[in-house]
């Protein structure tokens, strides 16, 4: 029996039917999910205005719904047994740490977009670890984006959606974040690694059919929030430094103009320049190498990426850091890194599926002798996007 597979999504939509039906006392309308998101390479680069190569994952969230015709969202979270009802009729404040406020981001920021609102009735259930770096709040917003362009049969542009779902994030839950992960969760394409150019929100797929290869994940459970101020104060520097050369973001500068003014740049600066200029470039270099098929050199790129954001960027751990040195001298792992915003969550490594198991069992043990608990780990590929259809 397999130790890796995460929950299917068949097994997802049959939960939140029956959760809705109990719940509700009736038969939902409609089926509605959203995956959560690995980031394969080009770390804290969207907000740099740079390329990013995330995928969906197989993780996600489901929703059974059914419009309600009035002013309120019911939402019945079927995983963590709690109910969110909020009439956005109404002024909807956030509230410090409470989940509400994905859901009141989202509605709220779709108003502010001019998109009408409908109410509903919801059944919620995730499959997504919490806290793990996998973009569960952003798996949130696309699934209440997507359940209101059910409800009101208004489609919307994907990228718009993914804008509107960052506002949320921005606005609601505090966190200054890129649009990597909204867009991520609502414009992947299955068997596709999405290449996003932050600049100007354009992507493209990136085939990624090896039927041999997976991506391996492990979340640490460090938790972390990137409310907390580490996160800002990364993109505040990048900020700085831009400012100094008078361009935008770091991403309008070449490699050569980098390497010319990194003296120029306070040396408590140097390490973010350095980081953001070498990971774009790497992302770009991985990109064509993907392409190429050459997984031994893409792997080391994945390698070099996490050295990183360990020493220049300084977002990872020593949990990150104990999963990725255990894993990349392993048979069967051709890259390994952190994923995500860091300062805990989790790690993906490319893997040779045949593999996955053993590679599995290893890190859990010695994770677990190390620091006292199993990591999570599952193997996934590159998912499909936010979705939803009728009944
Ligand atoms: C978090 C943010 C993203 C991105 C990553 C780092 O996931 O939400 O926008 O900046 O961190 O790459």
């Amino acid at each position: 029996m397999s130790t890796i597979q995460p929950e299917s999504l068949a097994d997802v939509y049959a939960n939140v039917k029956t959760a809705y039906a109990e719940y509700f006392k009736a038969e939902p309308q409609f089926l509605a999910s959203a995956p959560g998101r690995v980031n394969i390479i080009g770390e804290h680069i969207d907000y740099n205005g740079g390329m990013v190569l995330p995928a969906a994952i197989e993780c996600g969230m489901g929703a059974a719904f059914s419009p309600n015709g009035n002013s309120l969202v019911r939402i019945w979270d079927a995983r963590y047994q709690s109910l969110a009802e909020i009439d956005f009729s109404k002024p909807m404040a956030p509230e410090k740490g409470s989940w509400e406020n994905y859901i009141k981001g989202v509605l709220a920021e779709l108003k502010v977009a001019g998109v009408a609102v409908k109410g509903f009735d919801a059944c919620i259930y995730s499959t997504i670890p919490m806290g793990g770096g996998l973009s569960s709040s952003a798996a949130l917003e696309a699934l209440i984006a997507t359940i209101n362009e059910a409800v009101t049969g208004r489609t919307l542009d994907p990228v718009d959606k993914s804008v509107i779902c960052q506002r949320a994030e921005h606005n609601y839950a505090g966190v200054p974040c890129g649009i990597m992960d909204q867009m991520a969760v609502i414009c992947s394409k299955a068997d596709h690694l999405l290449l996003i150019n932050c600049k100007d929100n354009s992507s493209e797929l990136v085939p990624f059919t090896n039927p041999n290869l997976g991506i391996l994940v492990i979340d640490s459970k460090v938790h972390h929030s990137l409310a907390d101020g580490a996160y800002k104060q990364r993109r505040d520097g990048c900020e700085k430094i831009a400012s100094m050369f008078n361009v935008d973001t770091l991403g309008d500068l070449t490699m050569d103009q980098y390497e010319a003014l990194l003296p120029k740049v306070p040396v408590e600066l140097q390490p973010l320049f350095r980081h953001v200029m070498t990971e774009i470039d790497r992302t770009a270099r991985a990109v064509e190498l993907l392409r190429k098929g050459n997984y031994v050199a893409f792997g080391k790129l994945l390698e070099q990426s996490h050295e990183s954001l360990r020493r220049d960027y300084k977002v990872s751990c020593d949990e990150l850091d104990f999963i990725v040195d255990t894993l990349q001298p392993l048979d069967g792992v051709y890259g390994c890194r952190m994923t995500g915003g860091g300062f805990g969550g989790s790690t993906i490594a490319l893997v040779e599926k045949s593999k996955a198991e053993s590679i599995a069992a290893i890190i859990r043990k010695v994770y677990s002798e190390k620091f006292g608990q199993e990591p999570g780990v599952f193997l996934t590929s590159p998912m499909n996007g936010a979705s939803y259809q009728a009944l």
